[in-house]
């Protein structure tokens, strides 16, 4: 049986997904805080899926998860969100470090010694060079970065001192619904760049900003890695092989090692909802690197992987999940 952390999220939910889909018995541990308890009742259709909901900060109730034999975690649970994180840090060093250690040492003390953690491309902060190795150093620039670096560097102090193995996946953007549309991106306040183009479209006369025109990129506007969400979560499974087969610690970026600027996007969105977006063009935002991409050789070489699905086809399942999503939100 699998633990996945924050399987009613957005992430969660899909690896989730992806293991009832294999026949494997899956244990969610979730507090709700952003995800929802409507995709956990989907998810049950699909296979053997025992619900826990509780917080990371209490460790009664995570000990109370691992009185199910678990024989690896996911760990996807975590605050998310970089301008909420500078705001308010406190309230993500003691979620996502504190959280993670109550979990470690629970995992430890029931000899439950392998974990796949949701890392991230923030660890790197201010690229130096493009696309991103694992070898770039990690100086995050927001303390929800930092909280993930944090983690990572507990992770590995865990290793040499009680053997915990770990396999940290570095996401660049994730994107893209599944591909039967039962579950989706469902996030309140939604921060990210593609359901915020698709749902300005559900909005009358909605004008959606972009922030920044003059980065030397081709189009004068930020690049980012888009990664859709199956291939992301194909990558998990392939780690906890990885962890049964070798028990060795490890760490990959999660990307295309390709980039769209944000007018790309743009561009693709209108032309899957078949809708003219207005745009106001706003000044850059501070801490916005112009080029975010990711090299994902070694995720193909070692944990050989490979990401399968275009821009187009993750756009498209996004758009049909948010038609969903506004029409369940109409009839609530
Ligand atoms: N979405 C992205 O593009 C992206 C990129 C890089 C990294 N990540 C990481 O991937 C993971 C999943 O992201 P997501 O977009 O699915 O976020 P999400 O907010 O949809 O999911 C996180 C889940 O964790 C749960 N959770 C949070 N704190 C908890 C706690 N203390 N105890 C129990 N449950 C808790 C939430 O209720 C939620 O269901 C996060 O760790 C995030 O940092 C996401």
């Amino acid at each position: 049986m699998i633990l996945v952390t924050g399987g009613a999220g957005y992430i969660g939910s899909h690896c989730v997904l992806s293991l009832l889909k294999k026949g494997i018995d899956v244990v969610v541990f979730d507090n709700l805080s952003t995800g929802h308890i409507e995709t956990i009742e989907t998810l049950k259709k699909f296979g053997n899926l025992k619900f826990y909901q509780g917080d990371l900060l209490n460790t009664d109730e995570i000990d109370k998860v691992f009185e199910n034999k678990i024989d690896a975690v996911i760990h996807f649970a975590a605050l998310s969100q970089v301008a909420e994180s500078m705001k308010n840090p406190q309230k993500y060093y003691i979620n996502n470090v504190i959280g993670t250690i109550n979990l470690l040492d629970t995992m430890i003390k029931n000899n439950v010694k392998k974990i796949v953690f949701s890392s991230t491309a923030a660890t790197y902060g201010e690229p130096k060079y493009t696309p991103i190795d694992e070898n770039h150093p990690q100086n995050p620039i927001n303390p929800y970065g930092k909280t993930k670096l944090m983690i990572e560097n507990i992770m590995d102090d865990y290793n040499k001192a009680y053997d915990l193995k770990s396999v940290r996946l570095r996401y660049f953007n994730v994107i893209g619904a599944d591909k039967d549309i039962n579950i989706g991106e469902w996030h309140n306040p939604e921060t990210h760049l593609v359901p915020n183009i698709l749902k300005s479209t559900f909005e009358n006369s909605k004008t959606f900003e972009i922030y920044g025109q003059d980065y030397n990129t081709k189009d004068g506007t930020c690049v980012r890695d888009y990664i859709n969400i199956e291939d992301l979560i194909d990558a998990h499974i392939l780690a906890l092989e990885y962890l049964n087969k070798n028990n060795e610690t490890n760490f990959f970026n999660l990307g295309t090692n390709g980039g769209n600027t944000v007018w790309e996007i743009f561009k693709v969105c209108e032309k899957i909802t078949e809708k003219e977006i207005d745009v106001k063009q706003m000044p850059r935002r501070e801490g916005d690197p112009a080029i975010l991409i990711a090299n994902n050789e070694k995720a193909k070489k070692i944990l050989n992987w490979q990401p399968k699905n275009n821009l187009e086809y993750s756009i498209k399942n996004a758009y049909i999940w948010e038609k969903l999503l506004q029409e369940r939100m109409k009839n609530a």
